[in-house]
């Protein structure tokens, strides 16, 4: 292959690497591409990584390709307690008003660290929340922890680790939450390490937010030292999906070497003493208390301390250019209302649907739809009721069934949310994220052998897809996507064949 050939072969692979899996080697990293690229071609079963480049460039990158490509290209370095300033705005300013709002309600928290690597800082996290709520075992309290590297996901569920990552804790922290494992390794208190769940989730690629992947209505969400491996144009993109997974006076915290990422319309810079952190803007005035009281005080380096908020675009009505009938009316208010509700706008959304609801009181679709945006606010009960009354507007509808099912389960009612996805079922047997619900709510339980049964039905549910289909109800994930991730869930059942009987699957009517 001529020099050229091969300078064409790699800048090829580079714009390949960034599109499906986000990740920036420009031309002064391409030594480590370069020798990522040897690696992954050894476990490929390529002599020359060049030969590897032209076949992964050939195609389609199939889930196990990617997963090879990530052990080998991202960068795994993280350490418990990482950037403390963060950890100590959380502890002293974000969590104390986010819990003292929740306590007198619905007792629950939702944060996710995207790029969660092995794990030390959505496990920071756990550990800072048990401490900062005596009473947590009353609470609900979901972290979801998402990466794209397997390898460091497994590690991550393991919770074992070296004395390296504790190079930068406080006194007592080792101690106190980890138990030696006597070889130099410690592993994290079971109770710690049941308040994580570890999942893939690829930022560049994958849909979010989404009740799929559970990375809706967040009230914190962590991505840092990410952004820093994306082309500017995706960690944009990736911030601006970010926010929308934000409940309204959600947070999000990047390490100041993402900041540059992050400029999205709609979010608030907020800083504090050593950290910058951002907000989703909020209507609730309650929401912005720390955002209008005085004293963060702006560090030199970030002169702009709480910034005016920069209010979302509002979608225009669509033009009329003739009278409409009422029914044309309200399905134009409808579309703009689900244009809406899909940029983030979940406020005017909101009040759009309530406009119409007031004229047409039994209109599922509507009821479906406001449902869904208040489930996105985290204004759970008034989402059940409007999704509940969907139901009885549109009994035989199975998809307002799996709305429902996903809600209560938010809201903790586990049996009720597979009563209400077994009965999506009665009505279509092939709805395969009924399916997969079941599987990973088995999965979440410890019920292997079910969880194997229901992905296999949700397997078997995909079929008559085309790869590149969308899959009714997934928030646009593809029934190829789909396949990927759920074949890899079943190898992780650790079960060969399903053979007990599933509770699950008998509550069905
Ligand atoms: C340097 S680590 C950061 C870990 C942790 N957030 C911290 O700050 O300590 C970067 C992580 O981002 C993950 N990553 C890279 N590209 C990703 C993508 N496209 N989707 C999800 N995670 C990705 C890597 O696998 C790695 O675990």
């Amino acid at each position: 292959m001529s020099r050229d050939d091969c300078e064409l072969l790699w800048s090829r692979l580079s714009e390949f690497l960034a599109a499906n899996l986000g990740l920036c080697f420009g031309p002064e990293r391409r030594e480590d591409l370069m020798r990522a690229m040897a690696c992954a071609a050894r476990e490929f079963g390529f002599k020359a990584p060049e030969a590897c480049a032209e076949w992964l460039l050939s195609a389609p990158l199939t889930r196990t390709q990617i997963d090879i490509l990530a052990g080998q290209l991202t960068v795994g370095e993280t350490y418990f307690y990482r950037y403390a300033r963060n950890f100590e705005v959380l502890e002293s300013d974000i969590l104390p008003e986010l819990i003292a709002a929740r306590r007198g309600g619905t007792r629950s928290l939702r944060l996710w660290s995207a790029g969660c690597c092995t794990g030390e800082e959505p496990y920071t996290l756990a550990i800072l929340l048990t401490r900062m709520i005596p009473d947590w075992r009353q609470w609900r309290i979901a972290i979801l922890a998402t990466d794209i590297n397997v390898r460091f996901l497994e590690q991550a569920s393991a919770g074992i680790f070296r004395e390296w990552s504790f190079r930068d804790t406080p006194p007592g922290f080792k101690e106190n939450y980890f138990h030696s494992k006597g070889d130099g390794r410690y592993e994290i208190l079971p109770y710690l390490k049941e308040l994580v769940s570890f999942s893939y989730l690829n930022l560049a690629a994958d849909t979010y937010p989404s009740l799929l992947n559970n990375t809706n209505a967040m009230d914190v969400v962590l991505c840092r030292n990410v952004l820093m491996y994306f082309t500017p144009v995706l960690a944009m993109r990736v911030v601006g999906q970010l926010q929308r997974c934000l409940l309204p006076g959600g947070w999000l915290m990047c390490s100041p070497t993402d900041s540059s990422a992050v400029s999205p319309i709609g979010l608030q810079t907020v800083s504090f003493p050593g950290a910058t952190v951002y907000r989703q803007v909020s209507d609730d005035p309650a929401a912005e208390r720390i955002a209008v009281s005085p004293p963060p005080i702006p560090v030199p380096s970030s002169p702009v301390a709480l910034s005016a908020a920069r209010r979302p675009t509002v979608i225009k009505p669509i033009a009329r250019s003739s009278p409409k009938t009422p029914i044309e009316s309200s399905l134009d208010v409808h579309v703009e209302a689900l244009a809406l509700y899909q940029q983030g706008h979940y406020a005017e959304a909101g009040d759009r649907l309530q406009e119409l609801l007031a004229s047409r009181p039994d209109d599922a679709k509507t009821l479906e739809l406001l449902a869904r945006v208040y489930a996105d606010q985290g204004r759970l009960p008034e989402a059940a009721a409007l999704s509940e009354r969907a139901i009885a507007a549109d009994k035989l509808n199975a998809g307002i069934y799996y709305l429902h099912a996903a809600i209560l389960q938010e809201q903790g009612a586990d049996d009720d949310a597979v009563r209400c996805l077994n009965r999506a079922l009665y009505l279509d047997p092939n709805f395969v994220l009924a399916h997969f619900s079941l599987a990973s709510m088995a999965r979440a339980q410890g019920k292997m052998t079910a969880a194997h049964k229901c992905y296999s039905q949700a397997l078997k549910s995909l079929e008559p897809y085309r790869p590149e289909e969308l899959v009714p109800e997934s928030d646009g994930a593809t029934a190829g996507r789909m396949r990927e991730m759920i074949s890899a869930m079943i190898a992780s059942c650790g079960v060969q064949h399903a053979t007990g009987r599933d509770r699950l699957v008998e509550a069905r009517p």
